[in-house]
């Protein structure tokens, strides 16, 4: 186990390269299931998340391969044990993701029970209704779930709510399907249409990502290519907070501006000067009062349900009172406790968050409870007085790619220390 502690205060300063999406290169490995031959997947970011897929992908029998141009090849077309085992995969939600290829390559799937964040129920109803609409017979234990299909048939579905994984894993089974498979209320975030990208790259006809819906004409093989992993906006997003609530100017590069667009309005009508490049966003906020904004979380092209916490910390110091709304998960306000210990005025009402900025926060030993709760605190302690303690954060290094290096180069003080009991 290891803690984080923050000297706060420090102005931060320059610019950092973002890395690769967690969100886009957890699908794009999975859909790796579906090739023929070796896939060759550059730009993957280097966390705990990303290990476990290789691991699991591993496990099943593909072989992986690092190269020295930081590219990995992995070849999963001789799949030998269709099974996602419950030691690999209890922390991490996204091992759901191999169900939809392997049950459409192999004809079935044995999948642990998901894990990952504890920020809501997170059920995968409308993976399994859509895989048993296509087919697939499946059933259950408290551990693990069964998929069973000789073959599968193209649908027409409609999904209740939008869901990011549940249009990526349907979309992956679809690609194999003979005949054509239409998802409708499908998720638009980019590292769906990210998927479909790489997909059609490899021989797929996916048309309609990034639109409610999608439609999918199967193929009877798909080829593996070479592809490198979209930025990872939510990391870009939160190094752009940081530089805004520590009064700050820093520019994040490697990314596409436009994919971010919410973020950077948000920020602008927050006070923060905004300046956006071709493949760079920069924030001052060396002379910025910043102004508290409301904030209503929603799917793709609304405001992200995981940049929720960040934008909580930046506004728990921000002049006037905001209102939170978290709409996506039932359970994503674990970090308000912790920021409270740090002196921030924030009254829960059920989804509602209102807080009313102080003129700082304080220092204070806290624990992080979920992946984007832990970046919230991480940005209380850049701007905290004196020094904050983070606990469990285990839950950071699973999206967040060398956090206090990328943040120490910008002028922050933050040391990893194991813990000893
Ligand atoms: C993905 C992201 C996660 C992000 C979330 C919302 C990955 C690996 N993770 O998670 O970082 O916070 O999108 O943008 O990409 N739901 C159901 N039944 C289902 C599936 C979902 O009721 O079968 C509900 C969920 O409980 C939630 C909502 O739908 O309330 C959205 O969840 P979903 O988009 O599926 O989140 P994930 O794909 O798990």
């Amino acid at each position: 186990m290891e803690r984080l502690i923050i000297k706060g205060g420090n102005h931060l300063f320059g610019e950092i390269d973002c890395s690769g999406a967690k969100n886009a290169g957890l699908p794009i490995l999975a859909s790796t299931i579906l090739l023929d031959g070796s896939a060759y997947i550059g730009n993957l970011p280097h966390l705990q998340d990303i290990t476990t897929k290789l691991e699991l992908l591993n496990s099943m029998g593909a072989n992986i391969n690092f190269h020295e141009d930081g590219f990995i090849e992995i070849n999963s077309s001789n799949i030998t044990l269709p099974e996602a085992r419950y030691e690999l995969v209890k922390t991490m939600r996204a091992s759901i993701l191999v169900m939809g290829p392997l049950v459409a390559k192999y004809g079935k799937a044995k999948i642990s029970q998901p894990g990952g964040c504890d920020i809501g129920t997170r059920p995968i109803d409308f993976h399994l209704a859509g895989l048993e609409q296509m087919g697939a017979k499946i059933t259950s234990d408290s551990k693990y779930i069964y998929l069973e299909a000789k073959t599968l048939n193209p649908i027409d579905f409609n999904f209740p709510k939008v869901s990011v994984t549940g249009t990526e894993n349907l979309m992956m089974a679809a690609t194999l399907i003979d005949g054509v498979t239409v998802l409708r209320n499908c998720a638009k975030e980019p590292e769906v249409v990210e998927l479909a990208n790489y997909l059609n790259s490899c021989g797929a006809k996916i048309e309609g990502a990034g639109e409610s819906n999608i439609s999918i004409t199967g193929v009877s093989s798909l080829e593996a290519s070479r592809w490198n992993v979209l930025f990872d906006r939510i990391e870009a997003g939160t190094y752009l907070v940081a530089g805004a609530i520590t009064n700050g100017h820093v520019k994040v590069n490697k990314i596409i501006p436009q994919t971010i667009k919410i973020l950077t309005k948000k920020l602008s009508d927050m006070g923060v000067g905004v300046n956006v490049g071709e493949n760079y966003v920069e924030v001052d906020a060396t002379s910025s009062d910043i102004i508290a904004q409301d904030i209503y979380t929603e799917p793709f092209p609304g405001f992200p349900t995981d940049m929720q916490a960040q934008f909580m910390t930046l506004n728990s110091i921000a002049s006037g009172t905001c209102i939170i709304e978290e709409t996506v998960f039932e359970n994503r306000f674990q970090h308000v406790s912790q920021l409270k210990k740090m002196g921030a005025d924030i009254t829960l009402d059920n989804n509602k968050a209102s807080i009313t900025g102080v003129s700082n926060l304080v220092g204070a030993d806290v624990s992080a409870s979920d992946l984007r709760a832990s970046a919230s605190l991480v940005l209380a302690g850049l701007v905290g007085k004196n020094k904050t303690q983070i606990d469990d954060i285990y839950h950071i290094d699973r999206g967040y790619e060398c956090i206090e290096e990328k943040l120490n180069k910008l002028g922050a003080e933050i040391i990893r220390e194991p813990v000893v009991y």
